[in-house]
């Protein structure tokens, strides 16, 4: 199947549902997960500064974890350009990536999806609840998350579609945390599915943190997701783009919007932007830009 993000076939489950062919393993730690995780890191953490518990919402879990030495991430060795370069270049990485570079430590070989770098970041007050609708992947992931022992009590994982959950998980009972929404993006409308997603849990959880990852393939198309955030009069807006080169086969380019984010991010993406732009640019044309996009 042609994939109108990732501009390649993608190789992954049946072709039986066109919806339901991507498997992360292909992409876990490339350029666009290192963004995103370093970001969720850094959420997760300034969350802990405060004793009172939260909840972290995964939408779309993934599967955990991922064998980049062997399988799927053999194919496309995309991770050697994300998290092998910054692993290469850590030594030199500012002190807020600590989190990040922490909740990655003893898994050689293997990357940890956004369940585990949440959950090992997390403190016993704290609660995890990820959906992921691929059954093996929902499979996988209930093991990866049984293999951290100290985790299990306070995660839950649904098989399920996480956008439908979404709205019945918000607000949380512990009225603070984090969702994370990372969708696959096969389907065309998926922008108009997480912008909606968004915007209801938004109206019933004014106060969450909201992390929304999106590929910059199509720029009109990311543009006009990012103004529908903007007309909705949701406050205390961040956008952050990354440009690893200027064009060519393949995603070079990839978004964040983050609601509400957690004091002191915005500092934080300050020091952290530039390193990691320079770490994972892989030619003419790379960059990043954090703007504001509604103030608080
Ligand atoms: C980009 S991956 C998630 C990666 C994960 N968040 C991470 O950072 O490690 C997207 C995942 O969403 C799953 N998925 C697709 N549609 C879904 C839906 N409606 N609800 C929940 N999961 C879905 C896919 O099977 C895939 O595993």
């Amino acid at each position: 199947m042609l994939d109108p993000f990732w501009g390649k076939t993608r190789a992954g489950a049946g072709e039986g549902d066109a919806r339901m062919n991507y498997r992360h393993h292909y992409h876990a730690g490339n350029f666009a997960d290192v963004l995103k995780h370093a970001v969720l890191a850094l959420l997760v953490a300034n969350l802990t500064r405060k004793p009172k518990g939260f909840a972290v919402i995964d939408t779309h879990g993934g599967a955990g974890i991922y064998d980049l030495l062997q399988g799927p991430s053999q194919k496309t060795l995309e991770w050697r350009d994300g998290i092998g370069r910054v692993l290469a270049a850590r030594d030199g990485a500012p002190p807020a990536l600590l989190p990040y570079f922490q909740a990655m430590q003893g898994d050689k070989g293997r990357y940890p999806g956004s369940p585990l770098l949440a959950g090992r970041l997390m403190r016993a007050q704290d609660r995890l609840y990820v959906c992921e609708l691929h059954p093996e992947d929902a499979a996988l992931l209930k093991a990866a998350m049984a293999g951290e022992a100290a985790l299990l009590p306070r995660v839950q994982v649904v098989a399920g579609d996480g956008y439908r959950n979404l709205l019945r998980q918000v607000p949380p009972q512990e009225r603070r945390g984090l969702v994370l929404i990372d969708p696959p993006f096969e389907a065309a409308d998926e922008f108009e599915r997480l912008a909606q997603a968004v915007i209801a849990a938004h109206r019933a959880w004014a106060q969450g943190c909201y992390l929304l990852w999106y590929p910059v393939k199509d720029g009109a198309a990311a543009a006009a997701f990012e103004a529908e955030i903007q007309t909705h009069g949701i406050a205390d807006i961040l956008r952050v783009r990354l440009r690893v080169r200027g064009g060519g086969e393949g995603l070079c380019e990839t978004g964040l919007i983050i609601i509400n984010p957690v004091y002191p991010l915005e500092d934080q993406l300050r020091a952290v932007l530039p390193w990691l732009s320079s770490v994972l640019a892989q030619g003419e044309g790379a960059g990043f830009d954090l703007l504001r996009l509604a103030a608080e």
